[in-house]
Formats: C-alpha cells, sequence, structure tokens
C-alpha cells in the first residue's frame, strides 16, 4: 500500500510517497480503503516543526479521511466491510492508501455526501461543535458571530446551528457570519439564515455588534485571535462569550471590558475532545438528516501532488479546503 511520509521537518518539508506493509486490524479496530484525505491548517503547523505536536520522524500526516472498511478486528459488530465510512484519527497517519482506526473514530458517510466531503468532516466538525456547545455553552436563544466563517471550521458552525435550531423548532435568534474572499461572500450568501459582514471592511466589527440582538452579542467564535481579541469584548452582551478557535501570535486586551459585562474568554482545542464525546459527535454528524452538511470541498490532488497542497495550505489568508486522493 502507498503512504505518505514526512522525512524532514521545516517550510521545505520533505514529503515522500512510500510503499509499505498493510496494516491489520486489532481488536474494535476497522481496516479501511481511503478513498480521500482532508487536510487541515494544524497539518501544516505540523509539519513545520512548531508546533506542539511533533510526531518522530519520519511519519505519515493528516487525521481526516473518508472511505469504504475491507476488513473488521475482533469485537467489530457496528460496521461492516463494505460500509462507506469517515474518520477522525486522534494522532496523524491518514494520508495512506490504507489505514487501521479504533471504531470509536469512525462513522457511517452521511447520505447525501461525497467521499471528498466526508474527508471534510471530522475536524472542522467536531472543532465547531466543541467550540459552540461545549466551550461557548450555546443555548438556542444565543446570537452568535462566527468570525471567519467561510472557512471549513466557520461553515461547520453554521451547519451545527442551522441543525440544531430545526430540531428545537423556536424563534431564531441573529447568526452573523464574516467572509472576505469573493469565493466566501458568494458561499454566504447562499445561507439565507445567517446575517453577513465582510471582514476586509475595517468597520465591520461594529457592523456585526448592530446585527446583533441589540444588547450585544452572546457568543462570539473567533478565527484569528491574534488580530481581533481586543477588540470583541465590547462586542458582547451580558455574560457574552468569546471563544478563540484559530490564533497565530498575542493580543492585547483591557479586562475592564470583560468585568463591565460578566463577558468570558475561553479556548478550544481538538486534541483536548474526550474520546466519548467524539464518538458521540461523530454519531450525531452520521445519523443527521439528509441535507444537514454542506462540507465545501476545494481543490483535489493526488497523493503524489501533496506537497502542492501543504504549499497551498500555507499560502495566504485565504486557502481552499485541500483532498489528497490515495
Ligand atoms: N482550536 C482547534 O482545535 C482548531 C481546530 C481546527 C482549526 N483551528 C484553527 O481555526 C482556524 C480556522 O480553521 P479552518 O480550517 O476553518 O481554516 P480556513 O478554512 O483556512 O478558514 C480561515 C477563515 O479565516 C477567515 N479570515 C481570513 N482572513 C481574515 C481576516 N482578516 N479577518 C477575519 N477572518 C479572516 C477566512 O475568511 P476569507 O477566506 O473569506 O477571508 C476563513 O473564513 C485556523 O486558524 C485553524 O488553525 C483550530
Amino acid at each position: 500500500m502507498k503512504i505518505l511520509a514526512v522525512e524532514s521537518y521545516g517550510q521545505n518539508a520533505e514529503l515522500s510517497l512510500l510503499e509499505a506493509p498493510e496494516p491489520s486490524p486489532g481488536q474494535g479496530e476497522v481496516k479501511i480503503q481511503v478513498e480521500a484525505v482532508g487536510l487541515n491548517p494544524v497539518d501544516a503547523y505540523i509539519l513545520s516543526g512548531n508546533y506542539a505536536l511533533r510526531p518522530e520522524l519520519p511519519f505519515v500526516p493528516a487525521f481526516d479521511g473518508a472511505g469504504e472498511i475491507v476488513e473488521c478486528g475482533s469485537g467489530v459488530s457496528s460496521f461492516e466491510i463494505g460500509q462507506k465510512v469517515f474518520f477522525l484519527r486522534p494522532y496523524p497517519g491518514a494520508a495512506a492508501s490504507m489505514v487501521v482506526v479504533p471504531t470509536a473514530c469512525v462513522a457511517p458517510l452521511p447520505r447525501g455526501l461525497s467521499i471528498e466531503q466526508g474527508a471534510c468532516l471530522g475536524i472542522p466538525y467536531t472543532t465547531a461543535y466543541t467550540a459552540l456547545k461545549k466551550v461557548g455553552g450555546w443555548q438556542s436563544a444565543d446570537s452568535v458571530f462566527i468570525h471567519g466563517a467561510t472557512g471549513a471550521v466557520g461553515g461547520a458552525a453554521i451547519d451545527w446551528l442551522e441543525f440544531w435550531r430545526d430540531n428545537k423548532n423556536d424563534a431564531h435568534p441573529p447568526i452573523i457570519a464574516s467572509a472576505g474572499s469573493r469565493e466566501g461572500l458568494e458561499r454566504l450568501l447562499t445561507r439565507p439564515s445567517v446575517s453577513i459582514v465582510d471582514h476586509r471592511d475595517p468597520d465591520h466589527l461594529s457592523q456585526a455588534g448592530r446585527l446583533g440582538n441589540g444588547e450585544g452579542i452572546d457568543l462570539i467564535l473567533e478565527m484569528n485571535a491574534h488580530w481581533y481579541l481586543g477588540k470583541l469584548p465590547n462586542l458582547l452582551a451580558k455574560e457574552g462569550r468569546v471563544v478563540v478557535v484559530g490564533n497565530q501570535g498575542s493580543a492585547v486586551l483591557n479586562a475592564r471590558d470583560l468585568m463591565v459585562r460578566h463577558g468570558s474568554i475561553s479556548g478550544v482545542s481538538l486534541f483536548l475532545v474526550d474520546p466519548e464525546e467524539r464518538k458521540e459527535i461523530l454519531s450525531d454528524i452520521a445519523t443527521a438528516p439528509m441535507g444537514t452538511w454542506n462540507p465545501e470541498v476545494g481543490e483535489v490532488v493526488p497523493l503524489a501532488q501533496a506537497g502542492k497542497a501543504f504549499r497551498g495550505l500555507t499560502s495566504g489568508e485565504t486557502h481552499p479546503k485541500w483532498i489528497l486522493k490515495p
């Protein structure tokens, strides 16, 4: 079978396509023929060598993928050979033609999604769920501002909010979503549930504040805290919360802006999601009605061109969702 191997760290990290022996599933594991691998910004951070997670070289990168079950280990009764699934590995290793994954990290491919869309679910949807519900304490009456809503996590957050809304069938507080790229803006225009602000407009935070329910925003998901964190507390309602999802550096803020509204700031890390919780989130994704999820596939390239995809991941503020095909 083929594996993508990272052989050195750094800006010019060396990637090789190698032959490797096929793994066998152990107890509670399934073997999956991988048909699509979804890359996330964290995969590029790890390749840089400057990230907290620094696997020993050589290693197989990427966490997210989708494909078909080809073998079930002992004790596995919830999956069957031939079933299409998506997975979120707890540790890198998805960029291969065959993987072995514990069943707790695998779920049936939601109906109506392509295999490439399946590879876009794991990290973005688990992160968005955790940021909104677990860390952000989302309640159905909350107004939400997704600051950076055109990327994979932002899009997933919109999907979750629309899903929970539909389930609850109650009054709909505002969802405010920011876009900067033309493609992103076009994507958000197809989502009637959201009010859009353009984050390239220097006045966009005030505009977002005005789109709240009149008394400030209850919950903000922030994808670029290094630029904005100091300005967000002033947008919050009483007891409003900022959840930092993405951050590339330090920020300055005046804590009084939090004190005067009992506001709070917290951060989310995908790597702290409890395995049982992750299993439940993947199951929620798998069992939601058809049409609930709208993951955006960007560029699809063969595994042999992974270098292009990794360079694309770090080439600028805006990038497509990269998919590798083994
Ligand atoms: N904490 C965790 O566990 C965790 C997990 C997953 C991801 N993340 C982080 O979360 C962030 C988003 O991940 P992703 O996969 O959604 O990345 P992505 O697909 O690259 O999305 C990036 C988002 O940031 C927006 N953006 C770019 N420039 C901006 C600006 N000046 N002001 C406001 N927004 C701007 C982009 O909008 P336009 O392109 O429309 O400008 C886009 O919506 C990344 O930093 C990633 O590392 C963290």
